[in-house]
């Protein structure tokens, strides 16, 4: 795990903190923070996608090398159709913009989930997306969008997968391993994430990152994403420096 000292901006000074390496959010509460205001839902997912580039850009000053964050669930497609086609509209017009942004400022920007339902013009920009992130080099953070994803549906998938291979006998059953599961899910190149945070009040997993959760730990706080600021990852992060982390061990 990176240590950084966010006051100092330097490694391993005595009083430095301990920084998760992979932070993820389930970015809720956007109805609610709208409908305080007597706004539409979308007025509040619109502003919860304008705290996405903020955090995220706020994680990578801070020495946090993974941020990721569920922006659509394989359950979301039952909302109402003006709710799920705002949402589509905010990653068509929002998503690239802020990405260009992120680049700057040394976050790849990165899709995740089952991406082969989406509507092609979307795909096309999610692609546009992903070759800017690959000119960023080795030293970028990574800020991964999660759309169209469920835990069990990544699962599923990569069990399928593995069946695949065992059917084309490239693959004992025997030789099905962690690692092997894991090398097909959507995260297979980045570590478990070590904090996830739920704003909003609820209590639940709601089928995010079921599998690489395993040791995560889980911060939960009453703000509502759009009203979600730096001060608030602060504070989530000092939360997780109080926990012992002892993997199963003692
Ligand atoms: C859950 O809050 C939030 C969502 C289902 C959508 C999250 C998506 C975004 C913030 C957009 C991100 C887009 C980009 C381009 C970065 P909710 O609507 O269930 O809130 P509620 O529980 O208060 O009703």
């Amino acid at each position: 795990m990176g240590i950084f000292d966010r006051f100092t901006g330097k490694q391993e000074q005595t009083q430095a903190r301990a920084v998760p390496r992979h932070i993820a959010v389930i970015m809720d509460g956007n109805g609610r923070w709208a409908k305080k205001r007597g706004l539409p839902r979308k007025a509040g997912h619109k502003v919860g996608a304008e705290t996405f580039r903020t955090i995220a850009t706020y994680c990578k000053d801070i020495g946090v090398q993974y941020f990721t964050v569920y922006a659509f669930s394989t359950e979301n497609w039952k909302r109402p159709q003006d709710e799920v086609d705002a949402l589509m509209n905010l990653f068509r017009t929002y998503l690239r913009e802020a990405a260009e942004t992120m680049v700057e400022r040394g976050v790849a920007v990165r899709v995740l989930g089952d991406l082969s339902v989406l509507p092609p013009d979307l795909l096309r920009q999610i692609d546009e997306v992903h070759a800017l992130a690959d000119t960023l080099g080795e030293q970028a953070a990574t800020a991964s969008l999660c759309i169209n994803y469920g835990g069990r549906d990544e699962i599923k998938n990569a069990v399928r997968a593995l069946a695949r291979q065992v059917a084309e006998g490239t693959l004992r059953p025997e030789d099905i391993t962690e690692d092997t599961i894991g090398a097909q899910l959507y995260t297979a190149h980045m570590p478990d994430p070590d904090l996830i945070i739920r704003p909003s009040g609820e209590i639940r997993t709601s089928n995010f990152l079921l599998w690489q959760s395993a040791y995560a730990e889980y911060y939960f706080t009453d703000v509502l994403w759009p009203d979600f600021k730096p001060e608030h990852m602060d504070a989530a992060i000092e939360d997780f420096n109080r926990r012992s982390r002892r993997f199963g061990g003692v």
